[in-house]
């Protein structure tokens, strides 16, 4: 027997307990485990029932991830079908007592018993394809065999998680079991001594009629072609599904297997794979022990009510942490306050949150016109108007009042921390979290560090942004910080592109069908171009002379055209906000190249992703060499997270990888021959390019170095 499967027994009940930390994952032994489990039991005359239950937090968190990639290069496929159908056909019962999560491979397993029983407080799953893939041991054959075709349909291609009691509803799970599990599964497991096992897989009365099936299935292949534009796991599951409502159950079974592996061996799967594992890794800080000290953050003041203060403020009490709001005048504070409750009026109207929930909230709000309680306060979040003189008023007044131990943060997007830092005698409590617009909904959180933030203040801060239901991502202290500072060569190629010949609609046409959630100029749009213009006129006298810069926004700026707020910037607004192209633009752009000798010439789709999503790889390898960000996989989650880039692409930094590291320095130095330094290729993307290397491969040898 394996030590990562344990038998012991309750009397006559045999107790077969999984133990593979942290999560059960049915790393390699722990199939053969179950199996050798399963034979003792039936092997043992004095044993009538088994109960297999998950040691630690959770059930059986699914297959090992980690072994996809071994697959994937060259090793060899185990696939986990025999050991369920084993389980299943075992003459004595099988419960399966689940506890957190049984989800992908832990809910097939738990389909293969013959019972389910659940802690109230767990839930299910088939999670596989935010993974990008699908089921693959026999998850699509037996769910709709449980819970009806409908249900299996949403749940494999949707893939979210379903609480017990809803799992229950759906006889997915037999009985819950209120109080400790284990006592509850056994006697559960002796009532059911004795009685005929039934199989789920020979069940069919929830397998529906083919006219009800056609209809269910060709809905939801139309939702996910809109709702999971451009991915392919959730056709498949579908897919997958519709052949166990056509099929046998081993002839489902095989056609499940089949778009597995295809889905198993695509790029969409590898990228999804890599965000699984980024995600995780970004919390890993290479010199900020996992046994750094935490400061304790309860109670937490903001400072400004204007855009980002209000959702930063929504987002600490969405978590349950008490916040003082304050501003500067009482207008002002009520104005914060009203948007506040406008937006959570508009959570409870889409059914986001209960009243009750919001009511509670806004309990936790104090709005405040002094310091006066920021003295009882762990943490302040700063997000005053964007001026480093009132920065450093703000950092000076904190410093005075707030406690020797208070975490001091700014959400600046563009100053520069160590001197907002050093207007304060504790430079070592201060830090940037920067939070992206709306900041109740974003999830991103870069967190920036300065020369001196200390340790703790940086675990913590890491920490919280888990707390808070957002991806922290730590960065370091330069100009836009990590996913700015990239997104401004983004947006400059936008332009250009623009100013050379290429159709408004085009360019973010071209974008949106790469995958991103929104073209970079209905971006620009969006946040107001104005923004940008005003930074650049303050900041024009840095510009190298003879280094071509964009105009175009500079231009609709000149005219009033400031994005949505002015309903005229690269589009015209209707009162919804929706977007219509402006007939008039085309004349006006020729006319702005004219002017600026720039001859205009058609530009093909590929040229325009190209062009904008290699400025991104170019600027995010410099910052990675630079060590503003620890990996590239950091910068990949930062472009997931804050700026709608699409996750089955894995990243900007994954992306390049994909292409071919070789190719996209080649295309850069094409671009930097035709357009100038501007696209001067970073040293590190040629190193590796040269080397026959991946950004992935740099982390790798990063964290071996570190
Ligand atoms: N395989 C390998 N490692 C896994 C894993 C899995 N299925 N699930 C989690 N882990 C690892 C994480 O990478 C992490 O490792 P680290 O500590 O080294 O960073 C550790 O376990 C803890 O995970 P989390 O930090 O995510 O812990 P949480 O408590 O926050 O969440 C969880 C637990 C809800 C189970 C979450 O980890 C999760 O959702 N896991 C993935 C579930 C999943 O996608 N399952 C389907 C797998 S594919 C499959 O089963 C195919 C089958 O159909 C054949
Ligand atoms: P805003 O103009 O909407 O709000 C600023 C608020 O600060 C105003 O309500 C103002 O009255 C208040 N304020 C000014 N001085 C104050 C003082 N001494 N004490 C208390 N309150 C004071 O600005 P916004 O957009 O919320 O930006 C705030 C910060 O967040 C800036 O540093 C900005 O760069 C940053 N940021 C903004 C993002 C955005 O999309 N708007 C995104 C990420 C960061």
């Amino acid at each position: 027997m394996s030590n990562l499967v344990r038998v012991s027994k309750e009397n006559d009940v045999a107790v077969i307990t999984i133990d593979n930390p942290p999560v059960n994952a049915l790393s390699p032994g722990v199939p053969e485990g179950i199996w050798a489990a399963i034979d003792e039991m039936n092997d043992d005359p004095a044993v009538k029932a088994a109960v297999v239950i998950g040691s630690g937090r959770t059930f059986v968190a699914g297959a090992d991830i980690k072994e996809f990639g071994k697959v994937t290069s060259g090793g060899p496929r185990r696939s986990l079908l025999p050991l369920l159908l084993h389980i299943e056909d075992s003459a004595k019962p099988v419960v399966m007592a689940i506890h957190g999560q049984a989800f992908g491979g832990g809910l097939e397993l738990a389909m293969a018993g013959h019972y389910r029983v659940a802690s109230p407080t767990a839930q299910v799953g088939q999670p596989e394809v935010k993974l990008g893939i699908i089921p693959g041991a026999g998850g699509t054959q037996r769910l709709p065999r449980l819970v009806g075709v409908a249900k299996a349909v949403e749940m494999c291609a949707e893939g979210k998680p379903v609480p017990a009691r809803e799992a229950a509803a759906l006889g997915l799970i037999d009985r819950l079991i209120e109080g400790d599990l284990l006592p509850g599964a056994v006697a559960f497991a002796r009532e059911v001594t004795g009685k005929p096992v039934p199989k789920t897989r020979a069940r069919a009365e929830k397998l529906g009629t083919p006219a009800e099936n056609a209809t269910i299935i060709t809905a939801a292949r139309d939702g996910a072609r809109k709702k999971q534009r451009n991915l392919k796991a959730p056709l498949a599951a579908i897919d997958a599904i519709e052949a166990a409502t056509k099929l046998p159950f081993e002839q489902g079974c095989q056609a499940e297997a089949k778009l597995f592996t295809d889905c198993l061996f695509s790029d969409q799967s590898k990228a999804l794979i890599h965000v699984f594992f980024g995600e995780r890794e970004v919390a890993k800080i290479p010199d900020v022990p996992k046994e750094t000290p935490l400061i304790p953050v309860n109670r937490v003041a903001v400072v400004g009510s204007g855009t980002m203060g209000g959702g930063i403020a929504m987002v600490f009490v969405n978590a349950g942490i008490p916040v003082l709001l304050k501003d500067v005048d009482e207008p002002t504070l009520d104005a914060g306050m009203g948007k506040i409750r406008k937006n959570y009026a508009s959570s409870v109207q889409r059914g986001r949150f209960t009243q009750a929930f919001v009511d509670e909230r806004l309990q936790l709000i104090t709005p405040v016109l002094s310091y006066d309680a920021f003295a009882d306060v762990d943490m302040v979040v700063e997000a005053v108007f964007e001026g480093m003189a009132l920065k450093k008023d703000v950092f000076a007044d904190l410093d005075r009042i707030c406690r020797s131990d208070a975490i001091l943060a700014s959400n600046t997007s563009t100053l520069n921390i160590d001197e907002i830092a050093a207007a304060t005698s504790r430079p070592e409590a201060v830090i940037g979290t920067h939070f992206f617009s709306p900041a109740n909904v974003m999830r991103l959180l870069e967190i920036v560090r300065g020369k001196k933030s200390s340790n703790e203040v940086i675990a913590t801060c890491m920490q919280l942004s888990k707390k808070l239901g957002k991806i922290g991502v730590l960065v370091g202290n330069c100009r836009g910080f990590v996913g700015n500072r990239m997104f401004g060569p983004y947006r400059r190629e936008a332009q250009f592109l623009v100013e050379e010949g290429a159709g408004v609609e085009a360019v973010d046409q071209a974008l949106v069908d790469f995958g991103n959630a929104m073209g970079p100029l209905a971006t620009g749009d969006l946040a107001g171009l104005d923004v940008g213009w005003r930074i650049r006129k303050e900041y024009r006298h840095l510009e190298k002379p003879g280094i071509r810069q964009p105009f175009a926004e500079d231009r609709l700026c000149e005219i009033g055209r400031y994005g949505q707020k002015t309903v005229r910037g690269w589009y015209l607004y209707d009162e919804n906000r929706r977007a219509s192209a402006d007939l008039e633009l085309p004349a006006l752009l020729r006319k702005w190249s004219a002017e600026a000798g720039i001859p205009r010439r058609q530009i093909s789709a590929e040229e325009i992703v190209d062009r904008c999503i290699y400025a991104l790889v170019n600027e995010g390898a410099r910052i990675l060499e630079e060590g503003y960000a620890l990996r590239a996989v950091d910068i990949d989650i930062i472009y997931l997270n804050g700026y709608g880039f699409p996750a089955y692409r894995g990243g900007p930094m994954w992306h390049a990888d994909t292409v071919g590291l070789k190719k996209v320095y080649q295309r850069i130095c094409e671009f930097h021959q035709q357009h100038g330094e501007l696209w001067a290729p970073a040293p590190l993307l040629k190193r590796l390019a040269e080397a026959g290397k991946t950004f992935a491969e740099f982390d790798k040898e990063q964290v071996a170095a570190a």
